[in-house]
């Protein structure tokens, strides 16, 4: 004879039962979150940290949060087809929507008092297929891991401790390079005159199955002219959108897509150490910006440029900043869409730039 619980012990196994799996999905939520350990960096504290002393700017990208959307195409010559299997590399010409950026958390700051600015892409295939990257002008990233790009973050706001962002450069050396970089490379006039770069490493898979490590560049077709920084400051607070705009206006502005392969052993966990000049290098194909778009309220407006949506054939490296950015970037994305009402539009809101 089977011994049958009772309905009451039936009951109260079942409540049981309800009741575990709430508290697991509660203990889920506050690890996620960060609630058990206050001291793990979350995707909202770095993005936290970004804010400028005044708080965000409601409605915008919590970096970046200055620039001008275009849209255009990506003309592949087929080239890169050896190293990847990705739909945008086969020999065709696939639509883009782009923006040339400010690394800055203030949509107002005047052009000239902004050291990097970006590029930032979605190419769509035929299939559908997507690749988004976003890129700076820097050869290299100023620290080594997302952590520390938190660490310079809080040591950069520390008004308390006068010392904090010295004892943070000594301990990230490699904040010396980018401090160089910044303070000896020429500025340019023109989104149009930058060479923009990925820094972080990716693997491409091609359709053999290899893989191989990379990084990529877009190297503009307009030569670069160094303008003096003091002299840019004459030209208005927005010259960038305006340059943009009127190069456009005449002709479509292009980019090469140029393709480094690492050399085995070169360092792809850290966008802060530059590979040697002298690595492999495959010219994939044009970018040819041919629209400039409304910033404020156009195509872009809704587009999170997240570095880890790649189409088949490119994937993640050991790399850590890609899965990072693409947390902090959808919280960014998640709390300046919810704050839609505080966001300019055209024409009734009124445009910024
Ligand atoms: C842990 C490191 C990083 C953090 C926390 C971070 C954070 C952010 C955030 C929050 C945004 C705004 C995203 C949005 O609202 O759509 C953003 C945009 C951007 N970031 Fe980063 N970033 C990091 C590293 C990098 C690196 C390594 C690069 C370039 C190699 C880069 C280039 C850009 C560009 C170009 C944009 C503008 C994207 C757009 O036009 O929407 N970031 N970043």
């Amino acid at each position: 004879m089977v011994d049958r619980p009772t309905s009451n012990t039936s009951t109260v196994r079942s409540l049981s039962l309800i009741a575990v799996v709430v508290v697991a999905l509660v203990a889920a939520f506050a690890f996620t979150a960060g609630w058990l350990s206050p001291a793990r960096l979350t995707p909202a504290k770095i993005v936290n940290a970004l804010a400028p002393p005044g708080g965000a700017a409601l409605g915008f990208r919590r970096n970046h949060a200055k620039g001008v959307c275009f849209t255009g195409n990506f003309e592949s010559n087929g080239a890169a087809v050896a190293l990847s299997k990705a739909p945008v590399f086969a020999p065709g010409s696939y639509p883009v929507t782009g923006r040339f950026n400010l690394a800055t958390a203030d949509p107002k700051a005047p052009d000239a008092t902004v050291r990097v600015r970006g590029l930032s892409l979605r190419i769509v295939a035929a299939n559908g297929s997507e690749w988004r990257t976003a890129m700076i002008d820097a050869p290299f990233f100023p620290v080594a891991t997302p952590q520390a790009f938190y660490g310079l973050l809080q040591a950069s706001a520390n008004t308390n401790d006068p010392d904090a962002m010295k004892n943070f450069a000594a301990a990230h050396p490699e904040l010396g390079n980018f401090g160089a970089w910044a303070g000896s490379a020429p500025w340019t006039a023109s989104y149009a005159q930058e060479r923009y770069n990925s820094l972080n490493s990716f693997i491409f898979t091609n359709a053999a199955g290899q893989n191989q490590a990379v990084r990529w560049s877009f190297v503009p077709a307009a030569q670069p002219e160094a303008i003096p920084a003091d002299q840019l400051k004459a030209h208005g607070a927005d010259f960038l959108a305006a340059d943009i705009t009127q190069r456009v206006h005449t002709a479509p502005q292009r980019w090469t897509l140029v393709v480094t392969v690492a050399n085995p052993g070169d360092p792809t966990a850290d966008p802060s150490k530059a590979w040697p000049e002298d690595r492999r290098k495959v010219e994939a194909g044009t970018l040819v910006v041919s629209a400039i778009e409304p910033e404020d309220d156009g195509p872009c407006r809704d587009l999170n440029f997240d570095p880890t949506v790649l189409p088949p054939g490119m994937h993640v490296s050991d790399d850590p900043f890609p899965a990072a950015r693409s947390a902090a970037y959808a919280v960014s994305f998640n709390r300046r869409t919810a704050e839609d009402k505080d966001y300019p539009r055209h024409p009734a809101g009124g445009a910024t730039q």
